[in-house]
């Protein structure tokens, strides 16, 4: 493992990139395009950024991207590191606490999930209103760094309901326009991987009261809400959870549905920074 910190990597960020940064941004599996559109870019490969691991998964491009969206200053993270690749839970977080460091105070976090709930069909997004750890481990356990956060850190609201109510204004707005997609509100539930569920495990999840199934997000979301950021999730809806749809589930409809989306998502996602502004 690395001896770097994220301050390490945050000062070496600011070296490339000396604008500050309230906002940040994960970009998920299918969801990458977004990145490409910011303005003024700085890119920079995750292999650069001291104590970064690599993302190896299909789909994820690996590097930040630091520049302006809707006039305001981003740094986006083209590709996540997965627990599922092998990274341990301080590695998956090392880019959040990295955000923490060069002072974000928000953060999206987008993803690809599964639905659980046959009100959201593929090619919905749904905006997370809470979440269920079913990865097994807490990112946060281990020593405390008092520096970013307390020991036992509330979770209550550990996604913001101001910026839920924002991103349905934004949805309502461009459905307004004529765009022709649905956004729900549900709990994201968040799983090791990297099989995909049972039908068993379908149900279970349902029965807890899960409203979409993933691989990421909670171990970013829990890492964020430590250092006092403001947390936003947004899911893409890529396909019905296991045993839903009588069809089994491939990795290659996941990112095809992504890219089905992407024209809306690209959409709301500048629309929800522009709000949140600076
Ligand atoms: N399960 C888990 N993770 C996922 C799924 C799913 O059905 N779809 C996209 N990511």
């Amino acid at each position: 493992m690395s001896t770097k910190s994220p301050r390490d990597a945050a000062e070496f960020i600011r070296s490339r990139f000396s604008e500050p940064i309230s906002t940040a941004v994960v970009l998920g599996s299918g969801l990458g395009a977004f990145a490409d559109e910011i303005e003024d870019a700085v890119r920079i490969p995750y292999e650069e950024i001291p104590g970064f691991a690599r993302s190896t998964v299909e789909g994820h491009a690996g590097q930040l991207v630091l520049g302006k969206a809707a006039g305001v200053n981003v740094a986006v993270q083209q590709g996540r590191f997965h627990f599922y690749e092998g990274y341990e839970m301080e590695q998956v977080i090392f880019p959040t606490r990295t955000f923490a460091s060069l002072g974000a105070k928000n953060l999206i976090l987008t993803n690809a999930a599964g639905s659980l709930n046959t009100d959201l069909r593929p090619g919905s997004l749904m905006v997370i209103t809470d979440h269920l750890n079913c990865m097994g481990v807490n990112p946060l356990r281990g020593k405390n760094d008092d520096s970013f956060g307390p020991r036992f850190p509330d979770m209550t609201e550990i996604y913001d309901r101001g910026f839920q109510q924002i991103v349905e204004d934004e949805a309502a707005a461009i459905a307004a326009n004529g765009a022709a997609f649905s956004l729900g509100r549900g709990v994201y539930c968040a799983l090791s991987g990297p099989t995909y569920e049972t039908p068993a495990e379908i149900r279970m999840y349902r029965l807890l009261g899960a409203d979409a199934v993933g691989m990421s997000t909670v171990p970013e979301a829990i890492a964020a809400r430590h250092a006092g950021l403001r947390v936003l999730g947004i899911s893409c809806i890529t396909n019905l959870g296991a045993g839903l749809s009588g069809e089994i589930i491939h990795h290659a409809e996941v990112m095809e549905t992504g890219e089905r989306v992407k024209g809306v998502f690209k959409e709301l996602l500048s629309r929800v920074i522009g709000r949140i502004g600076n």
